[in-house]
């Protein structure tokens, strides 16, 4: 069998089409904005972007969105120069395998932050999972993404759950703010960019998970009540669980083996969390179908899992070694096969990551004049570090393409650490 058979009898295409996703991306948008929600909860962050920000105060930040969990303290100085110090850096509670219960996962965040609590009484919690944020910045979580194992803590208020449980162990009170990964990015877009006047911003993850934020006019935030409509404010997009992009056989199979199915369809056709098991998916049905030799086509149906980087890495380089690929044996041609498998995964990737982007940006009806670009902080490795089809470049180019004959103009940029930066700016402007 041809690949491209192969590709056709699954329902698999890399070209994707933009101008329908982006539609869709807008109609649903709009819906979940007025309190009906399809695929994107359309999540308002209660941050208002022009407040500034105090200087020469201390901030605790914690950031847990990935693999790890990080705790420090970030100041800004007159200019508005932030600085880290007493970073460390843990494993994320409910990711190594083990299933917590609610308190355990509150009175771990508890032990990290006990050695810094007394350096601030505010502390800015960048938690990127679905969670529905309250006016005064705690946090009740809707959901896991991500396969985190603790479920007694959805449906919970988790910043003060932690903040309950430093109290306890400490006997220090913390006022602790939540925001998502995106809205964070987003804020530090806007403040490392102070000096350049942008008509408007968004922030862009694409790591373990993906989503995006950008900012909203409360007038078209008609499911809250009594906003002030002059106003406008950052909204979470949750845009992982995006329904509006076909599926193919590959998608669907791999869903099902998933702690959520169902949930979470875009995210598992981008992220690092899942683009090696989607991947490993693809190549074992490539082997049923007889597209490798027989020895590669037996080793690889019995290859039990496969991460992003490992999948990537050989994409970009199947002669490389330190992998479980390793153990298959390959010949040149079932090697080019598996090139010519991979490869359109990440092609259909970068192209969904930009339909993403220029849905959010369009939806900002932002950039029209070039003085005024729009301010795309990206941050996320899956996004930097995935080497297969020019990634990174591949969604520039397609955004360039997309928003290029829309007229937008628009500026992409990255600030490092921006999760930690942008919360310790939502925390302070409270
Ligand atoms: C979460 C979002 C988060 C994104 C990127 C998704 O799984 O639901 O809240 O922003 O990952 O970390």
């Amino acid at each position: 069998m041809k690949v491209a058979e192969f590709f056709a009898k699954h329902r698999f295409s890399a070209t994707i089409e933009t101008d329908a996703i982006l539609a869709e991306f807008n109609r649903q948008m709009t819906s979940g904005l007025e309190g009906h929600v399809q695929s994107l909860a359309m999540i308002p962050a209660y941050v208002d972007v022009d407040r500034s920000v105090p200087t020469d105060t201390p901030i605790i930040v914690l950031d847990a969105g990935g693999t790890n969990l990080r705790v420090a303290i970030v100041q800004f100085d007159k200019s508005g120069k932030p600085s880290i110090s007493n970073f460390k850096k843990y494993a994320m509670p409910g990711t190594s395998g083990e299933t917590l219960e609610m308190d355990d996962f509150f009175n771990q965040f508890a032990n990290f932050l006990e050695p810094v609590c007394r350096h601030a009484e505010n502390v800015g919690f960048c938690f990127s999972y679905p969670t529905e944020i309250t006016p005064t910045l705690d946090g009740k979580l809707l959901r896991w993404t991500k396969q985190v194992a603790a479920p007694g803590v959805v449906g919970q208020m988790v910043g003060s759950g932690i903040a309950k449980a430093v109290e306890a162990k400490t006997g220090q009170k913390l006022a602790i703010r939540v925001l998502t990964d995106t809205v964070a990015t987003l804020l530090a877009g806007k403040s490392a960019g102070i000096s350049r006047r942008y008509s408007s911003y968004v922030g862009f993850i694409l790591g373990t998970g993906t989503n995006i934020a950008y900012i909203e006019s409360n007038r078209n935030i008609t499911k809250i009540e009594g906003l002030d409509p002059s106003h406008a404010m950052v909204i979470n997009i949750e845009s992982g669980n995006f329904n509006g992009t076909p599926a193919s056989d590959f998608d669907d199979r791999f869903d099902a083996t998933t702690s959520d199915p169902g949930v979470g369809r875009f995210e598992k056709m981008i992220s690092g969390a899942y683009l090696g098991g989607l991947g490993l998916v693809l190549l074992k049905h490539a082997a049923s179908d007889g597209l490798f030799s027989t020895p590669a086509a037996e080793a690889l149906l019995n290859l039990n899992s496969l991460s992003t980087k490992d999948f990537d890495d050989f994409v970009a380089n199947p002669f490389l070694k330190g992998s479980p690929l390793d153990a298959i044996p390959f010949s040149d041609d079932d090697r080019r096969i598996f090139m010519t498998l991979g490869e359109p995964l990440f092609i259909r990737a970068a192209n969904l990551t930009a339909a993403n982007i220029a849905a959010a940006v369009l939806r900002s009806g932002a950039g029209h004049d070039k003085l005024h670009p729009v301010c795309i902080t990206i941050d996320g490795s899956t996004y930097y570090k995935t080497r297969t089809a020019f990634f990174k470049s591949r969604v520039e180019a397609s955004l360039r393409t997309t928003l290029g004959a829309k007229n937008v103009n628009f500026e992409l940029i990255s600030v490092e650490d921006a999760p930690m930066i942008g919360s310790a700016v939502a925390g302070l402007i409270a």
